[in-house]
């Protein structure tokens, strides 16, 4: 049996504890019981220049091999190419992003040093699994390398149009990067057209089937591969922490007025003033719920060494405090802000006491928390899912109030039947929006996603003069690139096992 190796910038290292991120989540359990290696940045910044050799530590049959960013390289590569730049375009928000050539060229530099680390570490037959936005032309690097084994690149958050895209000068070349993986995979169906889309148009790849491209004489598959949660656990665990000690005091804290819930990384794509305009148009078109409803926002501190993180934090508190002075009464304030991230079970809790779960991202690639609120209720007494319609769950969780973020009006509206919805129907979108999340698992997502890597061909066409296969696309730019006639070759490395999916913290 080959083995996994997943590599991604955020390692959930054991010695350093629990880990925040989607990411974590999804995978942290898929290796656990099967073996195999995890690879990213230790989360640690180096004084001195960056080491070659990965750290390496090992723990329940992983091993995780790490390595450290310098500051320059966690500015440029982490804050402001990834998160100041993919971020907010590939979720379609490029007025959003602060585009700089140097930031561009140490992203490419870190990726091209993770390839160097972690090429002495694989063995011939591993499977290679790269994670999300922080490491697009990973897979490009490695081939460059001369690595020949599978490669997958799995997209945790949305893809933009080719249009956006455009925006940013560096990402034809990413996405030719891109098309160096065997397999590309996507949390929705709207985002593999949007890929193939910019594929042909900015990269000059022919698509040939909904779900395969032709780039440079390969074949790249396609695919949705939506994230789940291990639902069933998350049941158990909110069942009982609704009356942990924290439980209890939320509860009697809220005496008698219904919970609006929202739990949010502080993310510009969250939505997160968009749903305190909601709230202000709730509360003063009906003056009548004051005093019986209360909405309490988690808002956890992200990425706070990026500018519009930064400026995001004080508009919040800035609309929060005008919004608690202008509604509020001297005994009763309506909106509760906790920047402070919580724990993943406390939360479980808060979801099982909440009359209305807000999962309102202005743009998202899944957005978990919606499927954990819907995990976390009661079935004989389930809160509202209210979703932003720009989440990829909505296109699972049809049955939750779907709304348009950006219209307080309807905010507002979908608040208000929420709160006044009876138990009947309640129950009704519960039990539709339980079947769409029960039966699946990370785990089983994992395995999908490796068994359709697995079944990929495997590149072997002799590269051309023009055009060597496998060079970043920053050295070899698209003028260059020659499409060559498809070959298929089926190479069958064996079957990956991927079990037991733990319970870490989690925030998208
Ligand atoms: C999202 C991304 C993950 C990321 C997480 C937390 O879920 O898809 O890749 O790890 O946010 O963000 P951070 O910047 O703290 O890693």
């Amino acid at each position: 049996m080959n083995r996994l190796v997943v590599v991604s910038n955020r390692v959930p290292l054991p010695s350093a504890g629990q880990s925040a991120g989607g990411l974590a989540v999804a995978l942290d359990g898929l290796m656990e019981k099967r073996g195999g290696l995890w690879f990213g940045w230790s989360g640690k910044v180096a004084e001195g220049p960056g080491a070659a050799l990965a750290q390496v530590e090992s723990a329940a049959g992983v091993d995780y091999a790490t390595i450290d960013l310098t500051q320059d390289e966690h500015d440029r590569y982490y804050n402001n190419f990834s998160n100041g730049v993919l971020w907010p375009l590939l979720h379609t928000m490029p007025e959003m992003m602060k585009f700089d050539r140097r930031d561009a060229r140490v992203y490419r530099e870190v990726n091209a040093r993770f390839a160097a680390s972690l090429h002495p570490l694989l063995r011939p037959t591993d499977a290679v699994w790269v994670h999300d936005y922080h490491l697009l032309p990973l897979a490009a690097c490695l081939r460059a390398r001369g690595v020949k084994n599978p490669i997958g690149f799995f997209l945790h958050i949305p893809f933009a149009g080719p249009d956006v895209l455009a925006a940013a000068p560096e990402v034809a070349a990413l996405v030719r990067d891109m098309l160096a993986a065997d397999l590309i995979g996507f949390q929705t169906d709207n985002d593999v057209a949007n890929f193939a889309a910019a594929a042909q148009q900015l990269a000059g790849a022919t698509r040939l089937s909904a779900n395969a491209l032709q780039f440079g004489g390969r074949r790249i598959k396609l695919g949705a591969f939506p994230v789940e949660i291990e639902a069933h656990g998350f049941a158990r665990t909110a069942a009982r922490m609704i009356f942990s000690a924290g439980g209890e005091r939320l509860r009697r804290s809220l005496e008698g007025q219904q919970l609006i819930l929202g739990v949010d990384r502080l993310d510009p794509t969250k939505g997160l003033l968009q749903r305190l305009a909601g709230l202000r148009t709730l509360l003063t078109r009906h003056e009548e719920l004051r005093r019986h409803v209360t909405m309490l926002q988690i808002a956890a501190t992200s990425r706070k060494d990026v500018d519009s993180y930064r400026t995001l934090r004080a508009a919040l508190d800035a609309e929060a405090g005008s919004l608690n002075a202008d509604l509020g009464d001297p005994d009763w304030q309506p909106l509760r802000v906790v920047s402070r991230a919580a724990d993943r079970a406390a939360v479980a809790g808060y979801m099982r006491l909440a009359r209305v779960g807000l999962v309102t991202p202005l743009r998202d690639g899944m957005n978990l928390v919606a499927k954990e609120f819907v995990a976390a209720q009661d079935p004989e007494d389930p809160g509202v899912l209210i979703l932003s319609r720009f989440a990829g769950a909505a296109r699972q969780l049809t049955d939750a109030l779907l709304v348009n973020p950006h219209d307080p009006d309807a905010m507002a509206e979908a608040m208000n039947q929420a709160l006044r919805m009876d138990v009947t129907e309640r129950r009704e979108r519960w039990r539709n929006l339980w079947a769409a999340i029960a039966d699946r698992t990370p785990v089983l997502w994992g395995r999908s996603f490796v068994a359709a890597l697995l079944r990929t061909t495997t590149p072997m066409v002799r590269p051309t003069r023009q055009q060597p296969h496998f060079a970043p696309a920053a050295t070899f730019p698209a003028d260059n690139v020659v499409a060559l006639p498809q070959a298929r070759i089926e190479t069958r490395i064996g079957r990956v096992e991927l079990e037991t999916p733990t319970e870490r913290r989690r925030l998208n």
